[in-house]
């Protein structure tokens, strides 16, 4: 079907904004790929994140630091491929947005070649400049704040962030400096509720929380987290809504025991001639 022709309303940043000003909390996921995709498409999840967890959760790497540009591209259109209605944001890779140039060339590549409709940056005031040159050239930014994983090392170990007064303010002061530069929705990681709550009332524009408490104007979390994927997994911010670790694991273990046992295939499995 072609899209003039589909009856799916796609969610806008218009309508992402309209959902903060009336006070309707925003849901978002990340995502990967089209099985999940479609899955999510057929939800009513209302922003999707191909965020670049997809080193971890994906490809095996234990940070998000070796992501590379064509990496994001590659697990964007696959997502952009069947997802219509929600919203699409992708991230922008660990060095990909280190200067204005670097941001405007791998920007275009994740909307071009990869169908985002949002790019997502970690960082504050400093990179305000990046972020209003891909403004100033038509592509809605996503901001982020607070733990930013890219920064792992930097921050020393992935923790709860600006607990103290000063970084408190600084937090508050970035965020501002975010929304001057035109971000239009700001994703905060890891800070304590009550400093979520107060940077989601001192903006104008909607924020989506992910350990940053109940009073941001949305939420995200990684889709196989919140699936159950990794027992291990246990963040105090993280509600496991199912358990497809244990469910996947015993499919497997009845899959195999059929094999063994000549069990599968059956009759209803085999063609005739
Ligand atoms: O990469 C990612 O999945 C993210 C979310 C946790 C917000 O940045």
């Amino acid at each position: 079907m072609s899209h003039a022709a589909s009856k799916v309303q796609p969610i806008t940043v218009a309508a992402i904004q309209a959902k903060k000003d009336a006070g309707e909390p925003i849901s978002m996921v990340t995502c990967y790929d089209s099985a999940f995709g479609r899955i999510v498409e057929a939800s009513p999840i209302d922003m999707v994140l191909v965020g670049d967890s997809l080193g971890n959760v994906m490809l095996g790497h234990d940070s998000t630091i070796p992501v590379t540009i064509d990496d994001m591209v590659h697990h964007t259109a696959a997502v952009t491929r069947v997802v219509r209605r929600p919203f699409v944001g992708t991230d922008m890779p660990f060095m990909t947005y280190a200067t204005k140039d670097d941001a405007l060339r791998n920007a275009a590549k994740l909307v071009q070649k990869g169908g985002a409709h949002a790019v997502k940056l970690e960082g504050g005031e400093v990179i305000c400049p990046q972020i209003e040159a891909l403004v100033a050239n038509g592509i809605p930014v996503i901001g982020h704040l607070g733990l930013t994983p890219q920064s792992v090392h930097a921050l020393s170990g992935y923790k709860v962030q600006a607990k103290e007064k000063a970084a408190q303010k600084k937090l508050l002061a970035d965020a501002k400096a975010l929304q001057d530069a035109g971000v239009f929705c700001l994703v905060l990681e890891m800070i304590p509720a009550a400093l979520g709550a107060s940077v989601s009332k001192s903006l104008s524009i909607p924020t989506i929380g992910i350990g940053a408490g109940a009073g941001c104007d949305g939420q995200v979390l990684v889709l196989q987290d919140l699936l159950g994927f990794d027992e291990s997994f246990k963040p105090k911010f993280l509600k496991k809504y199912a358990d497809l670790n244990k469910i996947v694991g015993d499919a497997l273990v009845s899959f195999n025991k059929d094999v063994k046992s000549k069990k599968f295939p059956a009759a209803e499995h085999s063609f005739g001639s």
